[in-house]
């Protein structure tokens, strides 16, 4: 079927309507599946609002690890995803049974200390269900400080899998956690020369940068924080003009929000010969109409995760819920 957007998503919306289904897209997919949503977020808001809609079916239109934190959270309801190889970088640069070597290396350091120290696993919202199952508290980057705030001062904290996000959250709340080496390939690849021409070409302008972007992006910014505070940030800025070094999915809810205001990407670094020269996540964008659509109507691709791992992990997402 070759359908325009507009056919596609009036063909959309009526069968969601005959499932009883709601559409969920993060902030980074292509404009024409935000415009199909119910609810457009951030990683926070589509995990607290899953827990909210009374429908039979969810469709997360995002990446992996977002179908299967829905379904972590939702077991009884169906959860459909456009495209189940839409995975995630950072997700990946973390696996269950490394991340279990150093949480058992760590536990045996602290046995060996005699010091009668807690050892608490901290883990961003971007990891598989394996590594849910293994930590204690999971964070957004919206909730990330004020979560690590509350843990107890003497604790030893390992946090993963963002390098990045880890040392920022370090900074701001004055904590030496244990980081993993992990990154995100769009935010890690912001070229910090195009930043300070930008803002050399635009005197005043103030520069809007998610946690993931690495430690000299960060300090040339104005204003971090996860896609909905920087989202929030530029509605409630009496600006007219702000440098946005994340993902460039979010200008498209920027410039519907604020459409007499203007957004200046930052470019990432061309490696010559090397990935994508664009600051776009290639798997947001798996997300198309067409998908969409096929899987509202086979309802399929079904997210399914493993019994004894769902009921590992809940624990953890519904302690973030809890402090957040
Ligand atoms: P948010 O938590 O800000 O939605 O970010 C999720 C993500 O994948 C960032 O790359
Ligand atoms: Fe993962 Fe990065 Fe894509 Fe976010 S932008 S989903 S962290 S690969």
């Amino acid at each position: 079927m070759d359908l325009k957007n507009k056919e596609y998503i009036d063909k959309i919306r009526s069968l969601a309507k005959e499932k009883n289904a709601v559409i969920f897209a993060h902030y980074y997919t292509r404009p024409e599946i935000q415009e199909c949503a119910d609810f457009i977020g951030d990683s926070l808001a589509l995990a607290q609002q899953a827990t909210r809609v009374d429908a039979d079916i969810l469709v997360m239109c995002g990446v992996h690890f977002m179908g299967e934190t829905m379904k972590i959270l939702c077991p009884q309801k169906k959860v459909l995803i456009p495209d189940m190889k839409a995975g995630c970088s950072l997700a990946d640069s973390c696996k269950a049974e490394d991340l279990n070597e150093l949480i058992k290396n760590e536990k045996l350091k602290i046995k060996n200390s005699d010091a009668c120290q807690e050892l608490i696993v901290v883990s961003y919202v971007n990891t598989s269900a394996e590594v849910k199952a293994l930590t204690d508290v999971v964070v957004t980057s919206s909730n990330a400080k004020k979560i690590v705030d509350q843990l107890p001062k003497d604790a030893k904290i390992i946090f993963g899998p963002d390098h990045n996000l880890g040392s920022y959250i370090n900074s701001v709340t004055g904590r030496n956690m244990i980081l993993w080496n992990g990154a995100c390939h769009v935010h890690s690849r912001f070229s910090l020369e195009a930043l300070l021409e930008l803002k050399a070409a635009n005197p005043g302008v103030e520069v809007l940068a998610h946690p993931e972007c690495k430690a000299p992006i960060l300090a040339q910014s104005d204003v971090i924080g996860s896609t909905k505070a920087l989202l929030e940030h530029t509605i409630r800025s009496s600006a007219k003009r702000f440098i946005i070094a994340t993902e460039s999915g979010i200008l498209f809810e920027m410039q519907r929000a604020c459409p007499d205001k203007e957004f200046i990407p930052v470019p990432p670094e061309v490696t010559e010969g090397v990935g994508c020269s664009c600051n776009e996540c290639e798997y947001m964008r798996m997300n198309t109409l067409e998908k969409l659509y096929n899987c509202l109507l086979n309802e399929s691709p079904e997210m399914h995760v493993d019994k004894e791992i769902a009921e590992k992990a809940i624990s953890s997402i519904q302690r973030m819920l809890e402090m957040s």
